[in-house]
């Protein structure tokens, strides 16, 4: 069969919007021609598809008065871009479903370590506050305190402490278990290290679900002797799906809130504090980061406000366990890897790891 004079004969009939032949028109897409069948697809705009609906016919005759062909179908089809699968297309009140997999799945059951004697969680409702820095800096100061200490990095969304904490190593697995890394005598599991980075910023619950489990489970965070005296766990900020399901899944004996003073961090620490209470974990306290900035005169001046987290621990019931400045020292250890011993920044940290020793 000949194809030109298939094309020829389609440009016999007229493209009602352009004037041209439907085939100079482009509106023959897809031409097939084979054992006595003609078919093609007519694309045409999604509101045009009753104008077109006697062009369609008028090529279906047309095709049939070809010798040799005794059945046509041309298809009358709409060319807007396809809806991806599990998309839902929304208009001006039109309805969208619920996606079934972004649900939060309760109930989701606790689970805790092995040989790890306390857990707790630091939390922020925003990023950028200063949880990490108080997760590796109060490690540390139990550290000091003569504990034995785990830290779990489990900010799906920044993981940041082995940054803090100047390593960069892949953790070993011996006898099935992951060998947590050792960085400055604190026993280290990162997110950073299981997974990549790009796919878990785009994690819903199930799956840090299933990474809390690995961390729960597959980490020899201690031996059956010598069990962690604590585990300091550095959440992702927010308060939503994946934050919900890590505290879901991990038994914590509390939480610590860090917000720096302005208003705008600590309406997101508010609702940190009440994802808590919604999965009954106890607040321990919350600390006020960059609380103050001592110039060389001495004087306190206060960037963020002063006694945000102050009053804001007060309407929660729970303690301000420490206000920690805003110290070059503190961000250069941080970006460095080579954390804090002493100071004022430190010397804050230890009166806060003392209040959570009570
Ligand atoms: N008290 C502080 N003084 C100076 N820099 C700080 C202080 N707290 C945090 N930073 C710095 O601010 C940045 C964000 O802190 P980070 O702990 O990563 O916040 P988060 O974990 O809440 O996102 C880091 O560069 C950190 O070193
Ligand atoms: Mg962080």
């Amino acid at each position: 069969m000949d194809r030109q004079a298939v094309l020829n004969l389609l440009n016999s009939i007229t493209d009602p919007k352009s004037g041209r032949g439907l085939a100079d028109a482009g509106l023959v897409q897809g031409l097939s021609l084979r054992e006595g069948r003609a078919g093609f697809m007519l694309e045409v705009g999604g509101e045009d598809i009753t104008l077109y609906a006697a062009v369609r016919e008028a090529a279906e005759k047309a095709l049939l008065t070809l010798p040799g062909i005794d059945k046509a179908q041309v298809v009358l089809t709409s060319a807007e871009p396809p809806v991806p699968e599990g998309a839902v297309r929304v208009r001006k009140g039109a309805k969208v479903a619920a996606d079934k997999g972004a649900e939060v799945r309760p109930p989701v059951t606790a689970e805790t370590p092995d040989h790890v004697r306390r857990v707790i969680a630091i939390a922020s409702g925003k990023g950028g506050v200063g949880k990490s820095t108080v997760a590796v800096n109060l490690a540390l100061a139990f550290q000091r305190r003569g504990l034995s200490v785990g830290l779990l990095d489990a900010d799906v969304y920044g993981p940041s402490i082995p940054t803090m904490l100047g390593v960069d190593a892949e953790p070993v697995f011996e006898n099935g278990k992951l060998q947590p890394i050792d960085a400055h005598g604190l026993k280290l599991m990162s997110i950073g290290f299981l997974v990549d980075e790009a796919a878990a910023m785009i994690w819903r619950g199930p799956m840090a679900s299933s990474a809390v489990r690995q961390m729960i489970h597959d980490v020899r965070w201690a031996g059956e002797g010598d069990p962690l005296d604590i585990l300091i766990v550095d959440l992702p900020p927010g308060t939503g799906d994946v934050q919900l399901t890590l505290i879901q899944k991990l038994t914590l004996d509390g939480a610590v809130i860090v917000s720096t003073p302005n208003e705008i961090a600590l309406i997101d620490a508010r609702r940190a504090a009440s994802m808590f209470a919604k999965t009954g974990t106890p607040i321990l306290g919350v600390v006020e980061n960059m609380a103050y900035f001592e110039d060389a005169s001495g004087a306190k001046i206060e960037i963020f406000g002063r006694g945000g987290a102050a009053k804001e621990a007060s309407a929660l019931g729970v303690p301000l366990l420490a206000e920690v400045p805003i110290d070059v020292a503190l961000r250069q250890a941080g970006d460095t890897g080579r954390p804090l011993a002493t100071g004022a920044a430190a010397e804050a940290f230890d009166r806060m790891a003392e209040a959570l020793s009570q």
